[in-house]
C-alpha cells in the first residue's frame, strides 16, 4: 500500500497568536506567512477577520501574498462573520471558510443556552452560508475532545450535508487520551454518513502534555489533516507543534504516512517565531530547543563520537541544525574534551590528555559550562602546554 499524505495546517497565526504577549503586527505576520509557505505547509490559517480591524487586514494582506497554500479564516456560526471572512479572503488563490461551534454538553448548555438539536441547525446552516462564498469549508466541532461521539457523528453528517470539505475534531481543552481520542476519529469513519466526501482533522491542545500524542493517535486512526503550531505555541499549555507531528511521520515510515514539510527549514522557522512573538522555546523542548541535540554526560558523548546514531534518532541536518553539540561540563570525560580541543586546534597525545583533563575538571566544577575560550585558557595554563604547541 502506497503511504498517504497528512495535510498540515498552521495555525500559528490565529491560534499560536491568541497566546497573551505574543500578538503580532501585519508586518510580522506577513514575514511568518512567507517562511510557512517555504516550510511548504498546506494550509495556512491566517487568523479571525472578524476579531479586530488589524486581524482582518492581515488576513486580507497574506491572502494576496501566499501563493501555494491555502490560507484559511475562521468565524464562529454567524452569517456577519463568513460575510467578513470572505471579504478578507476575496484575494486568495486557494480560500477556506473554518465555520463552527460549540457541541459538547456544557458548551450547549452553559455558552449557547441551546439544544442539541439547534446545534445541528446552525452547524448546517453556517456551513451551507460558507459555501455561497468559497468551495473549500471546514468545519469544527468546538470541544468534540468532550462531546458524545453518537451526538457528534450527527453534527458532522449535518456538515457534511451542507457541503463541509474538513471536519474538524478539536481537542479544546487537551482532554483527551490518545487511545480516546483515536477512537473518536475511528467512530466518525466507520458512523458519519457521507463521510468520503470530507477528510477529518486533529485539533489538539496540550494541557495534559498529549497534544503530539493525541494527533499522531487521530492520523493512524483515519484522520488526515493534523492542526499545529510552529513551537507548539498557543493558548494555555499551547497546540500540537508542527516541528514534532511531522518527524514523527518522518522517523516512522511504518506508520506509511507523510507530510510535505520541508524539515530542513524546521529550526530557522522556529527561530524566526520565537523572535517575533518574543517567547524562547524552553532548551529541552523536541527537535528545536537549543538541547535536542546537545550531549554533555561523558557516556553519551563518547557513544556520539563514535556514532552519533547512538545517543540520537534523527541527523541534525534533517531540521535545518548544523551539528550535534558535545556540551562540556565537569560530566563530560576525556572523550569529549578531546574532540572539542581538536575542534579549536589542539589535538591531544593520550598523556597530555590526562593531564589536560585534570585542569579541566577542577576548572568545569566551578562553571556550568565549558565554552571554546576556556579550552584555549585550560590547556595554556596545563603543565604540558610548550609540548602541545609544537605537535598542534
Ligand atoms: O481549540 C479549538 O476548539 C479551536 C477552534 C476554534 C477550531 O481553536
Ligand atoms: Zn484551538
Amino acid at each position: 500500500m502506497s503511504a498517504e499524505q497528512i495535510q498540515i495546517f498552521d495555525t500559528t497565526l490565529r491560534d499560536g497568536e491568541q497566546v497573551p504577549g505574543c500578538k503580532l503586527n501585519k508586518e510580522q505576520k506577513l514575514i511568518i506567512a512567507d517562511q510557512l509557505e517555504a516550510l511548504g505547509v498546506d494550509v495556512i490559517e491566517a487568523g479571525f477577520p472578524v476579531s479586530s480591524p488589524g486581524d482582518f487586514e492581515a488576513v486580507a494582506a497574506i491572502a494576496k501574498q501566499v501563493k501555494n497554500a491555502t490560507v484559511c479564516g475562521l468565524t464562529r456560526a454567524v452569517e456577519h462573520d463568513i460575510d467578513v471572512a470572505a471579504q478578507a479572503l476575496k484575494d486568495a488563490k486557494k480560500p477556506r471558510i473554518h465555520t463552527g461551534i460549540g457541541t459538547s454538553d456544557s458548551h450547549i448548555k452553559y455558552k449557547f443556552k441551546s439544544t442539541q438539536e439547534e446545534i445541528i441547525q446552525r452547524a448546517y446552516a453556517a456551513v451551507a452560508y460558507a459555501k455561497r462564498y468559497v468551495e473549500d469549508v471546514e468545519f469544527y466541532a468546538e470541544d468534540a475532545g468532550r462531546t458524545d461521539n453518537a451526538y457528534l457523528a450527527r453534527v458532522c453528517e449535518a456538515a457534511i450535508k451542507a457541503g463541509a470539505t474538513v471536519l474538524n475534531i478539536p481537542d479544546t481543552t487537551g482532554y483527551c487520551l490518545p487511545e480516546e481520542y483515536g477512537a473518536k476519529i475511528k467512530y466518525l469513519k466507520e458512523n458519519v454518513k457521507g463521510i468520503d466526501k470530507a477528510i477529518l482533522s486533529c485539533h489538539c491542545h496540550n494541557d495534559l502534555g498529549l497534544a503530539t500524542a493525541n494527533s499522531i493517535s487521530g492520523v493512524v486512526h483515519g484522520a488526515r489533516q493534523i492542526e499545529c503550531t510552529i513551537n507548539g505555541v498557543g493558548e494555555r499549555a499551547g497546540n500540537t507543534a508542527l516541528e514534532e507531528v511531522v518527524m514523527i511521520l518522518k522517523q516512522h515510515p511504518g506508520l506509511n504516512l507523510f507530510t510535505n514539510i520541508k524539515t530542513p527549514q524546521l529550526y530557522q522557522t522556529s527561530q524566526l517565531v520565537s523572535y517575533h512573538m518574543g517567547v524562547n522555546t524552553q532548551p529541552n523542548k523536541a527537535i528545536v530547543g537549543a538541547n535536542a541535540f546537545a550531549h554533555s554526560s561523558g557516556i553519551h558523548q563518547d557513544g556520539v563520537i563514535k556514532n552519533r546514531q547512538t545517543y540520537e534518532i534523527i541527523d541534525p541536518k534533517d531540521v535545518g541544525v548544523t551539528e550535534s553539540a558535545i556540551v562540556l561540563t565537569a560530566r563530560s570525560g576525556r572523550a569529549a574534551l578531546a574532540y572539542r580541543a581538536k575542534l579549536v586546534g589542539y589535538e591531544l597525545t593520550k598523556l597530555q590528555l590526562d593531564e589536560v583533563y585534570r585542569t579541566f575538571l577542577s576548572f568545569a566544577d566551578q562553571q556550568k559550562e565549558v565554552q571554546d575560550s576556556d579550552i584555549h585558557r585550560i590547556i595554556e595554563s596545563s603543565k604540558v602546554y610548550s609540548e602541545i604547541l609544537i605537535n598542534s
